[in-house]
């Protein structure tokens, strides 16, 4: 089965340039992420159409709530036959349990991720909530939990997958963002990593916004990160 490993992160406003850049792609080549800023703009409208076009959905909402909530909200997500949905691991480990089991009792179950800690949290935002751990170790802490909860993965920096890779075995979805190929812009990110050094690390999937979206060429870009990641999967 085709499995393409980069997730194409639609960070758009609104519908019109979210559906003209999918056009210029292709689903045999990537997934695409929608977020809470197109997701709130557009509503589930546009994953039909995007689904329409072949392409299968990252739905990135990122739930955090009491269980019964973030539970029925997985269960609407998982209804509109998205691809992976998640939640935030810091809602602990009854939140957890809850999302997987409506994740699992739905008709066709996505896979089901945890975000760990915000990779904008440093050090001291961590130690301002009174969290008296590193900001790597509270990775470590909230992946095993959500896989302890029965999750299929989380997302984590590239910083971080080696390390969660060893500790988590080879069957937990490592989501990797703040990709970018060498001599690409860094526009926000700090700390990157190229797609082949993610993908050697130990990601599983690598999500790509404006390497591929600002790109003039954006299937171009697209199909030369794939050729980069060849026979790294
Ligand atoms: O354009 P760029 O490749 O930087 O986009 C990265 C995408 O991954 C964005 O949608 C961003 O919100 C998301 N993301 C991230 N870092 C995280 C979690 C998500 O960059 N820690």
């Amino acid at each position: 089965m085709n499995d393409p490993k980069i997730i194409v992160a639609l960070d758009f406003p609104g519908a019109v340039p979210a559906l003209a850049l999918a056009h210029r792609l292709s689903p045999e080549l990537c997934r695409l992420k929608v977020g809470k800023e197109l997701f709130t703009a557009t509503g589930p409208i546009l994953l039909e159409q995007l689904m329409r076009g072949g392409f299968e959905i990252f739905l990135d909402l990122k739930f955090h709530d009491i269980p019964n909530t973030t539970a029925q909200a997985c269960k609407a997500a998982a209804s509109l036959g998205v691809w992976m949905i998640n939640v935030h691991a810091l809602g602990g480990r009854k939140m957890l349990e809850a999302a997987q089991i409506a994740v699992s009792n739905s008709a066709r179950p996505p896979k089901l991720i945890a975000v760990t800690m915000l990779t904008s949290m440093a050090q001291e935002d961590i130690a301002e909530l009174g969290i008296q751990f590193t900001p790597e170790e509270m990775v470590l802490r909230l992946a095993k939990l959500a896989q302890d909860a029965g999750l299929d993965g989380v997302v984590c920096s590239a910083q971080e997958t080696a390390m969660l890779r060893k500790q988590c075995g080879n069957k937990f979805s490592l989501v990797t963002p703040g990709i970018r190929p060498e001599h690409a812009s860094l526009d926000d990110q700090s700390r990157v990593m190229t797609p082949q050094a993610a993908m050697q690390a130990g990601s599983s999937y690598l999500v790509i916004g404006r390497p591929i979206t600002k790109a003039s060429d954006p299937l171009q870009a697209l199909l030369a990160i794939n050729q980069d990641i060849r026979g790294l999967a």
